[in-house]
Protein backbone atom coordinates (compact mmCIF):
# COMPACT_ATOMS: atom_id res chain seq x y z
CA UNK A 1 0.00 0.00 0.00
CA UNK A 2 1.36 3.58 -0.71
CA UNK A 3 2.74 5.26 2.39
CA UNK A 4 0.53 8.59 3.11
CA UNK A 5 2.36 11.45 2.57
CA UNK A 6 4.13 13.14 6.01
CA UNK A 7 2.84 16.89 6.99
CA UNK A 8 5.15 18.42 9.66
CA UNK A 9 2.89 21.54 10.82
CA UNK A 10 3.84 24.05 13.28
CA UNK A 11 1.20 26.39 14.71
CA UNK A 12 0.23 28.77 17.55
CA UNK A 13 2.23 31.18 19.75
CA UNK A 14 5.48 30.65 21.56
CA UNK A 15 6.19 31.45 24.83
CA UNK A 16 9.39 33.21 25.85
CA UNK A 17 9.59 33.41 29.27
CA UNK A 18 10.96 36.46 31.58
CA UNK A 19 10.56 34.96 35.17
CA UNK A 20 9.03 31.55 36.47
CA UNK A 21 5.64 32.84 36.08
CA UNK A 22 5.51 35.87 33.06
CA UNK A 23 6.23 35.58 29.66
CA UNK A 24 6.36 37.27 26.67
CA UNK A 25 3.81 35.87 23.40
CA UNK A 26 1.63 37.20 20.60
CA UNK A 27 -1.89 36.58 19.93
CA UNK A 28 -1.70 33.91 17.79
CA UNK A 29 -4.39 30.79 18.41
CA UNK A 30 -2.91 28.73 16.08
CA UNK A 31 -6.40 28.70 13.71
CA UNK A 32 -4.21 28.92 10.29
CA UNK A 33 -2.16 25.60 11.18
CA UNK A 34 -5.22 24.01 12.13
CA UNK A 35 -7.05 24.64 9.41
CA UNK A 36 -3.61 23.17 7.30
CA UNK A 37 -4.01 20.34 9.45
CA UNK A 38 -7.79 19.81 9.06
CA UNK A 39 -7.38 19.84 5.73
CA UNK A 40 -4.22 17.53 5.36
CA UNK A 41 -6.03 14.91 7.28
CA UNK A 42 -8.94 15.27 5.12
CA UNK A 43 -6.73 14.15 2.04
CA UNK A 44 -5.38 11.01 4.05
CA UNK A 45 -1.99 13.01 4.69
CA UNK A 46 -0.11 11.43 8.09
CA UNK A 47 0.32 15.25 10.36
CA UNK A 48 2.74 16.24 12.97
CA UNK A 49 1.90 19.36 14.78
CA UNK A 50 4.61 21.33 16.57
CA UNK A 51 2.11 23.09 18.87
CA UNK A 52 2.37 26.66 21.21
CA UNK A 53 0.01 27.05 23.88
CA UNK A 54 -3.45 27.40 21.91
CA UNK A 55 -7.20 26.17 22.64
CA UNK A 56 -7.64 23.98 19.74
CA UNK A 57 -7.02 20.06 20.07
CA UNK A 58 -5.30 18.59 17.52
CA UNK A 59 -7.48 17.27 14.84
CA UNK A 60 -8.46 13.01 14.59
CA UNK A 61 -5.86 10.93 13.89
CA UNK A 62 -3.03 13.81 14.15
CA UNK A 63 -0.53 13.97 16.17
CA UNK A 64 0.57 16.37 18.63
CA UNK A 65 3.76 17.83 19.98
CA UNK A 66 3.54 20.32 22.41
CA UNK A 67 5.77 23.36 22.90
CA UNK A 68 6.32 26.40 24.57
CA UNK A 69 9.28 28.46 23.94
CA UNK A 70 10.95 29.22 20.52
CA UNK A 71 14.07 27.00 21.48
CA UNK A 72 11.13 24.11 22.09
CA UNK A 73 9.86 24.94 18.86
CA UNK A 74 13.69 24.55 17.13
CA UNK A 75 14.39 20.94 19.12
CA UNK A 76 11.09 19.69 17.87
CA UNK A 77 11.65 20.40 14.78
CA UNK A 78 14.62 19.35 14.14
CA UNK A 79 13.81 15.85 15.76
CA UNK A 80 10.93 15.57 13.31
CA UNK A 81 12.00 17.01 10.10
CA UNK A 82 13.44 14.11 8.59
CA UNK A 83 10.84 12.03 8.95
CA UNK A 84 8.36 14.53 7.10
CA UNK A 85 7.84 15.14 3.13
CA UNK A 86 5.96 18.38 3.66
CA UNK A 87 6.94 21.20 6.32
CA UNK A 88 4.29 23.94 7.01
CA UNK A 89 5.94 27.07 9.52
CA UNK A 90 2.57 28.13 10.55
CA UNK A 91 3.64 29.14 14.15
CA UNK A 92 3.67 32.79 14.91
CA UNK A 93 7.82 32.21 16.43
CA UNK A 94 7.97 35.23 18.91
CA UNK A 95 10.55 36.94 17.34
CA UNK A 96 12.25 38.26 20.63
CA UNK A 97 13.22 36.31 23.89
CA UNK A 98 14.35 37.91 26.86
CA UNK A 99 18.05 38.17 27.27
CA UNK A 100 18.43 36.59 30.42
CA UNK A 101 15.38 35.64 32.37
CA UNK A 102 15.13 35.73 35.96
CA UNK A 103 15.41 32.48 38.25
CA UNK A 104 12.96 33.81 40.85
CA UNK A 105 9.63 35.70 39.95
CA UNK A 106 10.58 40.21 39.58
CA UNK A 107 8.86 41.90 42.47
CA UNK A 108 7.51 45.22 41.31
CA UNK A 109 8.94 47.76 41.60
CA UNK A 110 9.62 51.38 39.84
CA UNK A 111 10.77 50.22 35.99
CA UNK A 112 13.18 47.90 34.61
CA UNK A 113 15.39 47.38 31.80
CA UNK A 114 14.31 44.55 29.75
CA UNK A 115 16.81 43.14 27.30
CA UNK A 116 15.65 41.30 24.24
CA UNK A 117 17.46 39.08 22.11
CA UNK A 118 16.32 37.61 18.49
CA UNK A 119 14.89 33.95 18.62
CA UNK A 120 16.40 31.55 16.36
CA UNK A 121 15.43 31.18 12.61
CA UNK A 122 13.90 27.88 12.98
CA UNK A 123 12.54 27.26 9.29
CA UNK A 124 15.76 29.09 8.27
CA UNK A 125 17.99 26.78 9.64
CA UNK A 126 16.56 23.49 9.69
CA UNK A 127 18.27 20.61 7.63
CA UNK A 128 16.90 19.48 4.95
CA UNK A 129 16.19 16.08 3.12
CA UNK A 130 16.30 16.61 -0.48
CA UNK A 131 12.86 16.51 -2.42
CA UNK A 132 11.56 17.80 0.87
CA UNK A 133 8.88 20.97 -0.07
CA UNK A 134 9.11 24.14 2.82
CA UNK A 135 6.45 26.31 3.06
CA UNK A 136 6.35 29.27 5.56
CA UNK A 137 4.11 32.44 6.05
CA UNK A 138 5.03 36.20 6.27
CA UNK A 139 2.75 38.49 8.15
CA UNK A 140 3.66 42.05 6.46
CA UNK A 141 2.12 45.71 7.57
CA UNK A 142 4.25 47.27 4.40
CA UNK A 143 5.16 45.99 1.03
CA UNK A 144 4.05 43.01 1.69
CA UNK A 145 5.09 40.95 -1.68
CA UNK A 146 8.74 42.77 -1.91
CA UNK A 147 9.27 41.71 1.84
CA UNK A 148 7.82 37.87 1.64
CA UNK A 149 9.76 37.38 -1.86
CA UNK A 150 12.86 38.78 0.22
CA UNK A 151 11.92 35.65 2.84
CA UNK A 152 10.95 33.48 0.37
CA UNK A 153 14.82 33.38 -0.59
CA UNK A 154 16.21 34.01 2.27
CA UNK A 155 14.76 31.16 4.10
CA UNK A 156 15.53 28.75 1.06
CA UNK A 157 11.36 28.12 0.94
CA UNK A 158 9.23 26.29 -1.56
CA UNK A 159 5.85 28.76 -1.08
CA UNK A 160 5.67 31.41 1.51
CA UNK A 161 1.80 32.23 2.49
CA UNK A 162 1.64 35.85 2.35
CA UNK A 163 -0.62 37.83 4.70
CA UNK A 164 -1.12 41.57 4.92
CA UNK A 165 -2.64 43.80 7.75
CA UNK A 166 -4.18 46.66 6.28
CA UNK A 167 -6.74 47.66 8.22
CA UNK A 168 -9.14 45.02 8.91
CA UNK A 169 -7.52 44.43 12.20
CA UNK A 170 -5.91 41.50 13.64
CA UNK A 171 -5.08 38.54 11.21
CA UNK A 172 -5.27 36.25 14.49
CA UNK A 173 -8.14 34.28 15.09
CA UNK A 174 -10.85 32.97 13.23
CA UNK A 175 -11.59 36.05 10.73
CA UNK A 176 -10.75 36.26 7.24
CA UNK A 177 -7.01 37.01 6.12
CA UNK A 178 -5.80 39.00 3.52
CA UNK A 179 -3.77 36.99 1.39
CA UNK A 180 -0.83 36.22 -1.50
CA UNK A 181 0.92 32.66 -1.95
CA UNK A 182 4.57 33.72 -3.98
CA UNK A 183 6.06 30.47 -5.28
CA UNK A 184 9.88 29.62 -5.33
CA UNK A 185 10.13 31.67 -8.67
CA UNK A 186 8.65 34.56 -6.80
CA UNK A 187 5.48 34.51 -8.53
CA UNK A 188 2.81 36.44 -6.55
CA UNK A 189 -0.50 35.23 -6.70
CA UNK A 190 -3.06 37.44 -4.47
CA UNK A 191 -6.11 35.96 -3.05
CA UNK A 192 -7.92 38.82 -1.64
CA UNK A 193 -9.59 38.33 1.44
CA UNK A 194 -10.03 34.55 2.48
CA UNK A 195 -11.18 32.45 5.29
CA UNK A 196 -8.52 30.08 6.95
CA UNK A 197 -10.11 26.86 5.96
CA UNK A 198 -10.36 28.25 1.98
CA UNK A 199 -6.77 29.14 2.47
CA UNK A 200 -5.64 26.32 3.40
CA UNK A 201 -7.04 23.95 0.97
CA UNK A 202 -5.53 26.23 -1.43
CA UNK A 203 -1.91 25.85 -0.36
CA UNK A 204 -2.50 21.92 0.20
CA UNK A 205 -3.71 22.47 -3.65
CA UNK A 206 -0.34 23.92 -4.48
CA UNK A 207 1.57 21.55 -2.26
CA UNK A 208 -0.05 18.29 -4.27
CA UNK A 209 0.50 20.39 -7.25
CA UNK A 210 4.17 20.41 -6.86
CA UNK A 211 4.27 16.93 -4.98
CA UNK A 212 2.58 15.26 -7.54
CA UNK A 213 3.43 17.54 -10.87
CA UNK A 214 5.99 19.59 -11.82
CA UNK A 215 9.24 19.29 -9.19
CA UNK A 216 8.32 16.10 -8.35
CA UNK A 217 6.82 14.99 -11.63
CA UNK A 218 8.31 11.22 -10.94
CA UNK A 219 6.13 10.48 -7.91
CA UNK A 220 3.47 7.99 -7.95
CA UNK A 221 -0.09 9.63 -9.17
CA UNK A 222 -1.78 12.08 -7.04
CA UNK A 223 -4.70 10.30 -5.06
CA UNK A 224 -7.13 13.56 -4.70
CA UNK A 225 -5.96 15.74 -6.92
O1 LIG B 1 8.75 36.26 11.56
P1 LIG B 1 8.93 36.12 10.07
O2 LIG B 1 8.00 36.99 9.27
O3 LIG B 1 10.36 36.18 9.60
O4 LIG B 1 8.40 34.63 9.77
C1 LIG B 1 8.49 34.06 8.48
C2 LIG B 1 8.47 32.56 8.60
O5 LIG B 1 9.56 32.13 9.41
C3 LIG B 1 7.22 31.97 9.25
O6 LIG B 1 6.92 30.76 8.57
C4 LIG B 1 7.65 31.72 10.70
O7 LIG B 1 6.94 30.63 11.28
C5 LIG B 1 9.12 31.37 10.52
N1 LIG B 1 9.97 31.76 11.67
C6 LIG B 1 10.87 30.82 12.16
N2 LIG B 1 11.68 31.16 13.22
C7 LIG B 1 11.61 32.40 13.78
C8 LIG B 1 10.71 33.36 13.28
C9 LIG B 1 9.89 33.00 12.23
O8 LIG B 1 10.93 29.70 11.66
N3 LIG B 1 12.39 32.69 14.82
Amino acid sequence: MRRPLRFLISRGPTREPLDPVRFISNYSTGTMGQALAVEARARGRSVTLGSGPTELPPPRGARAISIERAEDLRQAMRREAPKADVIIMAAAVSDFQPARPARRKLARRGTRRLQLRATPDIIGTLPRRSGQLVVGFALESADAVARARRKLYAKRLDLIVGQTMNGHGSPFGRRPVEAFLLDAGGKARRLGRIPKSRLARLILDEIDRLWYGGLHANREECPTC
